[in-house]
């Protein structure tokens, strides 16, 4: 039975659930309660958010500067509103947009969709939105515009200085992900030469000097000729203004576990149930780490919501999936309002963290733990960890219940251990990550001195937070930042992205650059390009950027489907397969379902799909002969040219079996686990990294000498495990990459 502490009690109750609730949710508090029924008209709602008070001082502001830091808590009206009164008061005149952007998708697309609402407008027109793969927003009529901060980089390839822009807001810079971070660096830069421009920043409390800062050019000397197409004028102040607005939170009560408990996800759907059956009112949000588990836990909360119908609830349960490889149009559909008589039970990972309002959430169950990128500079892996969340994040987790009235937030963890174990704020995402996508953005947009970026914080001097344990004192104080930035270089390089004096290779780099996928995926594709295989590698480079698509449920329902796919060439070239099934199905939802297969994903990898042949017609990239099918092999030379055309994006991370085994893992008594070892490590730390198949892979049992690997997850006890794994054989890797591994000598322990 999962147990909470009442606040300051010892005790829980029968039902483990032994805080006080508000049977009438949203009817207490002093602050204005918006239901459905009783609805406040949407003026009259955007009069009491307290940003409204501070509308003519922050107009007046951003008027007089050229940064605005605006920091508030969360629901007081930044990110709806701001755009708006930017809007009204001007600034999209003369043809001029407003920019909004955010770290998520999800956030860009509801955000947005509200805010057409506000506007009365129908959304796509004079207010849209921009993620990778779609962009809902009509060219001379949308004037707001909501983004990620990566589609805003994108465009910059198109129009550095952002002359479409009078204004652009990074929102959630506090969250300090790796795109917002350069385009802070290079709105900065954009500042000097565009003196008209306007940057917003909404912020934290405790970021927000350091962002004031960052943006203060005061005491520099502005270059004297202004870029073309720049409107001249009254020079705005280059000290940025500092605007602080009161939140209006309702409250949000915190509790935690009695004792801790063993696992997460059953955890979650006791605590949810527990409500349900409590009869409380109110839609629970439930914060998990990744797609697996959000599907596993609404397949738990299915078959309890099943067996309870039967007792007289007032409620039937309804649970949904919340992360980011589900196609838009699934995503929005999870924030429509629950239908009368439903609670609804929302399983998110951290994509619902910050901006978004899921309006009839009272309850936040938080895990505490979510999925973090985490770099290695001295391997070159990068790689997904479950971690603990930090303090800053669960407290926005928390700010979710108590968006439209007074909610509470179940921690799954203890109090203790909350305090203790949980690091204050989170590593920003640029200090753990491998930056070569984002050298070679900034290469293409002619920033060649890339040592010399200014950064928010520079790239880590030393590592820094649970990465720190890794690296030990090894990056030294020369630090990690600039291994880091060597590191991109060498892969750009290898990539041939860079040519020998680390400048965009053309026409390479430049294609590279121009596709919006990581430097791997559009390696693959542009060999493909020049090996004829388009179609099929298309499919691959789709279903790899789709989080997962095999669905949940029990491990052996999973590999019989799997089974029915499998080849020994491993997962690329099954996915292959699973996509004609799907095709030759008439991408049936019953097909996918009998076959284990996420339709959701396969929905999402086609869309995907269609977006990057766009890309690829556009840069004139050789397409499909007409012959090629976009799965079927008609030889095996056909074949081999496909994984060929994969290896050739994923060569760096080659690995090779050696004979070592590693202890029994505890799920497969029988066996251990093949030891490989990274190909490209000549002695060094590479060369220590022990790697094994992850067991979703279909080569999990096979045993083939040579792979490569698109990605790696590291469990608890700092294995990485190897998934979307291809076969290849050696030869190739000199083949396609002479250039690395011509010199490189075998690693000792793979000599035999
Ligand atoms: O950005 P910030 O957290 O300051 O607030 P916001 O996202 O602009 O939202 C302000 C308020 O608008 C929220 O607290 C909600 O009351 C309301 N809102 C809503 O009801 N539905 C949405 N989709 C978005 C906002
Ligand atoms: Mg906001």
């Amino acid at each position: 039975m999962t147990s909470f502490l009442r606040p300051g009690q010892q005790s829980a109750s029968a039902f483990g659930l032994a805080f006080d609730v508000d049977r009438d949710a949203g009817g207490a508090g002093a602050a204005p309660v918006f239901n459905k029924n009783e609805r406040l008209a949407i003026s009259e709602q955007r009069r009491r958010l307290p940003i409204y008070a501070h509308r003519t001082e922050l107009l007046y502001l951003v008027e007089g500067h050229a940064t605005t830091v605006v920091v508030g808590e969360t629901g007081s009206g930044k990110t709806t509103q701001v755009p708006q009164y930017l809007h009204e008061a001007g600034w999209t005149q003369g043809g001029k947009l407003v920019a909004c952007t955010q770290p998520r998708r999800v956030a860009a697309m509801t955000v947005a969709s509200r805010v057409a609402e506000e506007m009365g407008c129908r959304l796509g027109q004079d207010v849209g939105y921009s993620i990778r793969f779609e962009d809902v927003s009509t060219p001379g009529v949308t004037r707001v515009r909501f983004c990620t901060d990566g589609v805003l980089l994108r465009e910059m390839m198109d129009d550095p200085l952002l002359l479409k822009y009078s204004c652009v807001m990074v929102d959630e810079a506090h969250e300090r992900s790796l795109a917002t971070d350069v385009l802070l660096g290079l709105l900065k830069k954009i500042q000097r030469r565009r003196p008209d421009l306007r940057v917003i920043i909404s912020s934290s409390t405790i970021e927000a000097e350091k962002m004031a800062r960052f943006f203060d050019t005061s005491n520099v000397r502005r270059p004297r000729a202004h870029a073309e197409g720049v409107q001249q004028g009254a020079a705005p102040s280059r000290s940025p203004a500092l605007l602080s607005v009161e939140g209006r939170t309702h409250n949000v009560q915190v509790h935690y576990l009695e004792a801790p408990a063993s696992d997460y996800i059953q955890a979650a759907v006791e605590t949810a149930v527990n409500i349900h059956r409590e009869d409380l009112p109110g839609d629970i949000l439930i914060f998990l780490t990744g797609q697996d588990e959000c599907e596993a836990a609404v397949k738990l909360l299915d078959e309890e919501g099943r067996r309870l119908q039967r007792s007289r609830l007032k409620l039937r349960m309804q649970a949904v999936a919340l992360y980011a490889g589900l196609p838009a149009a699934h995503q929005l559909g999870v924030f429509e309002p629950a239908p009368r008589g439903v609670r609804k039970v929302v399983v998110a990972t951290n994509i619902a963290e910050t901006s978004v309002t899921l309006e009839g959430t009272v309850y936040v169950i938080d895990s505490c733990f979510a999925k973090q990128r985490c770099y290695n500079p001295l391997t070159g892996l990068e790689s997904l960890l479950i971690a603990p969340i930090s303090k800053a994040s669960a407290a926005q987790r928390a700010g979710r219940a108590g968006r439209v009235r007074p909610g509470h937030c179940l921690r799954l963890c203890t109090e203790g251990d909350f305090e203790q174990k949980l690091p204050a704020t989170t590593v920003p995402e640029m200090q753990r990550s491998d930056l070569s996508g984002t050298v070679l953005q900034l290469k293409s947009l002619g920033i060649d001195n890339i040592m010399h970026f200014e950064w928010l914080a520079p790239p880590p001097a030393e590592a820094s937070g649970w990465l720190g344990g890794w690296l030990g004192g090894r990056a030294g104080r020369r630090g990690g930042g600039v291994v880091t930035m060597i590191r991109a270089l060498e892969s750009l390089h290898a990539l041939g992205a860079l040519d020998g004096d680390a400048r965009l290779a053309r026409p390479l780099g430049a294609q590279m650059a121009d596709l919006p996928l990581d430097p791997v995926l559009a390696r693959m594709l542009l060999a493909a390009g020049q090996m004829g295989c388009t179609a099929k590698v298309l499919t691959v480079v789709a279903m790899l950027s789709v989080q997962s698509v095999w669905a949940p449920g029990g491990r052996r329902g999973v590999d019989e489907a799997k089974a029915r796919f499998a080849v020994a060439e491993g997962d690329l070239v099954t996915y292959l397969n699973v996509w004609r099934g799907w095709e030759e199905s008439g991408r049936s939802k019953k097909w996918a379902i009998e076959n284990h297969v996420m339709h959701r994903s396969m929905l999402r990898a086609a869309d995907i799909r269609n977006q990057l042949q766009a890309h690829l017609r556009r840069q004139g990239i050789k397409q499909a002969s007409a012959l090629e099918g976009a799965t079927s092999f008609d030889h095996d030379e056909e074949l081999e040219t496909v994984r060929k055309a994969l290896a050739a994006g994923m060569f760096i991370n080659a690995a090779k079996l050696t004979e070592e085994l590693t202890v029994k893992l505890s799920d497969q008594a029988d066996t251990g686990a093949s030891v490989y070892r990274l190909v490209r490590s000549a002695g060094g730390s590479a060369a220590a990294v022990k790697l094994r198949i992850h067991h979703s892979s279909v080569l999990f049992r096979c045993r083939p000498q040579w792979v490569c690997f698109y990605a790696a997850e590291q469990n608890d006890s700092g294995w990485y495990e190897m998934r979307d794994v291809l076969a290849i054989e050696s030869g190739w890797l000199t083949e396609l990459a002479g250039h690395v591994y011509k010199m490189v000598p075998l690693n000792p322990q793979m000599r035999r």
